[in-house]
């Protein structure tokens, strides 16, 4: 962990600023903002750096959430922070770009590809040579340690960016880690709605489609996403958000019997009232400080008059360590907060974890009443969701993003 103590953001930010300065020189800079606390911070320091000279765009890649790119732009343009923002407008090509595509790492690479293609052609028609970007410490350990690849990573894994995409890279908060950044912003002045956010990964809502994205299924992921955050925000958790899951069974799925007899035991019902699924799309999990995919399983358990078992979440978590100790195939477990018993084309998961440090985290134990309002909006709002599921699974074995 970061010493924070002896971290002086003042004393940091002015240093770098006029590090800032020197690098750039009388340059043209072109840097992206998502919004997300690093980007944010990182625009504010080089526009005091450079001032008009920086160029900042909000890549409205299809991922951000609903209203998100507006919504940044407007606080930004807006004083103290006067940073002239544009929004560049290319969901298509993100869209087409994934098309097909259900694999993590495979989706991870793709969008880093399409993104610096789409910033290198910005910078380009900005007539900008240098891109400044928000990478922090994390990053690159993750990436070059083969945890997940960040798409800010770049020269680290042997990617030459000047020679691909035609700009040279400027990270000014690469050494912080993502607390420091925080302390950066406070002292900067940034509002709190940036300062203190929850992380929101720099592929967006991209690794929160487990599968092939679609622009559908995105939609949904959307209005479910703003449906969670509301709805969790008062309790505080570590991080929340919502997940989207293709509502398709693996074709040769094992030990089902087993992972119902275990939680008929568990929960003193007939093995009959436990229902268990096995999806066909995979989610991350972590091993040994490396990423594994394995099995989601869904279990749905209702009391004897035919309600759903509104199980403690201890239990559930407990639930969740005894079927991944017999079956460590299996990287999640879901259990259903309500279910319509009609096929939809997707299920949503919702996942709410307390964590300091994200490298582990804990199932934070919200209260039934909260999880079910939940999954009535998200019925109401989205008529293709068949289930809302609240994910049991602790990092590890999880991960806290499912991918
Ligand atoms: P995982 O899923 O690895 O996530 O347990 C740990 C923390 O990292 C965030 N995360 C990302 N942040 N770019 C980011 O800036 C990314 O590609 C990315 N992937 C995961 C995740 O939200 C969690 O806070």
């Amino acid at each position: 962990m970061p010493v924070l103590e002896t971290f002086d953001p003042k004393i940091f930010a002015e240093a770098e600023i006029e590090k800032i300065r020197k690098n750039i020189g009388n340059e043209k800079a072109l840097v992206a903002v998502s919004g997300g606390v690093d980007s944010t911070t990182c625009a504010v320091l080089t526009h005091r750096a450079i001032g008009n000279n920086l160029v900042c765009v909000i890549l409205d890649d299809a991922f951000m959430r609903e209203g998100e790119p507006e919504h940044v732009a407007e606080i930004l343009l807006k004083p103290p922070f006067n940073v002239p923002l544009k929004i560049v407008n290319v969901r298509d090509r993100f869209l087409q770009a994934m098309k097909g595509l259900s694999d993590a790492e495979e989706k991870r690479k793709m969008f880093r590809e399409t993104f610096y293609q789409a910033l290198g052609e910005t910078a380009q028609k900005e007539g900008c040579k240098i891109l400044v970007q928000g990478t922090i410490k994390a990053d690159i350990v993750e990436t070059v340690g083969g945890v997940k690849t960040q798409h800010n990573v770049l020269e680290q894994m042997g990617i030459n960016p000047m020679e691909r995409f035609g700009f040279k890279v400027v990270e000014p908060l690469v050494t912080l880690y993502k607390e420091q950044v925080r302390m950066v912003a406070r002292h900067l002045g940034l509002p709190a709605e940036f300062s203190e956010r929850q992380p929101f990964p720099g592929p967006g809502l991209s690794v929160r489609v487990v599968g092939e994205i679609r622009p559908d299924k995105l939609e949904t992921l959307k209005k479910a996403t703003t449906i969670v955050e509301r709805e969790l925000a008062e309790h505080k958790p570590g991080q929340y958000f919502a997940i989207i899951i293709d509502n398709e069974e693996a074709e040769q799925p094992s030990g089902m019997v087993h992972i119902q007899e275990t939680a008929a035991r568990l929960f003193n019902v007939p093995s009959r009232n436990v229902h268990v699924k096995i999806f066909k799309d995979k989610a991350t999990g972590v091993e040994a400080g490396k990423r594994r995919y394995g099995e989601i399983v869904g279990v749905r358990v209702q009391t004897v008059n035919g309600k759903v078992h509104q199980a403690a979440i201890q239990n559930l978590v407990s639930l969740q360590a005894k079927i991944i100790t017999e079956k460590p195939t299996v990287a999640r477990v879901f259990y259903a907060v309500k279910d319509l018993e009609e096929k939809k084309a997707y299920v949503v998961g919702v996942r709410s974890v307390e964590t300091k440090d994200f490298l582990i985290a804990k199932v934070s134990e919200m209260p039934w009443a909260t999880l079910s309002k939940i999954a009535e909006e998200i019925f109401k709002e989205c008529p293709d969701v068949s289930t809302i599921y609240y994910d049991v699974t602790p990092k590890p074995p999880a991960t806290i993003e499912m991918e």
